[in-house]
């Protein structure tokens, strides 16, 4: 799966992209993640990439051109792309969609919107030249920028792409689903002098017993 981010606010990204699992799977060919400043696709020497709303409006309004431009740059033609736009009014993420992306692209464009948001304009020019565009927000609330949105976006779909977990972690997923208690070192510690024990059925070594705990504790938090 190979991610291309307009943006302009690379170095926000890069340094997430750049830690942990997800530089774990880019290293391994797994993903691939790429930013590119908005910036430089502008025509004036001030790399413009915003101006004032028609109609009156305190925000300024990402110009299309730019984005466009950085779409057609980096499109690949044989790939299965879709093309994001981060908007708090678009479709609410969730780990479905996230599963689905996983499964029917191997490209996906990310455009981050700032400020006002961007011309809307793009939207349409983009279908016009063929792409599958889909707004989406990854919650009900107003971020500053679509940088967020992308990360989060970025690191659940690449979560879903197999090896990018290990293999104990997905399997567990799949056994037990998301939420189950975890504990670790040590089996009991004291704060204010109150006692904090481990489930004494975690350390008993019975993986039957451990299975129907951890069974148990996942019905109780979907109930
Ligand atoms: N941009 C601003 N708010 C957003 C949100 N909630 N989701 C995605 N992009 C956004």
């Amino acid at each position: 799966m190979k991610f291309d981010i307009i943006t302009v606010f690379p170095e926000i990204l890069n340094s997430y992209f750049n830690e942990s699992i997800l530089k774990r799977a880019q290293k391994k060919k797994l993903i691939k993640i790429k930013t590119h400043n908005l910036r430089d696709f502008t025509k004036d020497k001030h790399k413009k990439v915003d101006d004032k709303s028609y109609g009156g409006g305190v925000g300024m309004v990402l110009m299309a051109e730019p984005i466009i431009k950085a779409v057609l740059k980096v499109k690949a033609k044989k790939e299965k792309t879709k093309i994001i736009l981060f908007s708090p009014v678009g479709k609410q993420f969730d780990n479905k969609i996230a599963f689905n992306f996983a499964k029917k692209y191997n490209h996906l464009i990310f455009i981050c919107g700032h400020y006002e948001g961007f011309d809307a304009r793009v939207e349409k020019a983009l279908q016009d030249f063929g792409f599958k565009v889909q707004r989406i927000s990854i919650g009900p609330y107003v971020l500053t920028g679509g940088e967020l949105a992308a990360a989060v976006v970025i690191d659940s779909i690449s979560r879903q792409i197999p090896g990018v977990l290990g293999k104990n972690e997905s399997l567990e997923e799949k056994r037990f689903g998301i939420g189950v208690p975890v504990y670790t070192r040590p089996e009991t510690f004291f704060c204010k002098k109150k006692k904090y024990a481990a489930p004494k059925v975690l350390i008993s070594g019975n993986h039957k017993k451990i299975d129907e705990w951890r069974r148990s504790k996942i019905d109780k938090i979907r109930k």
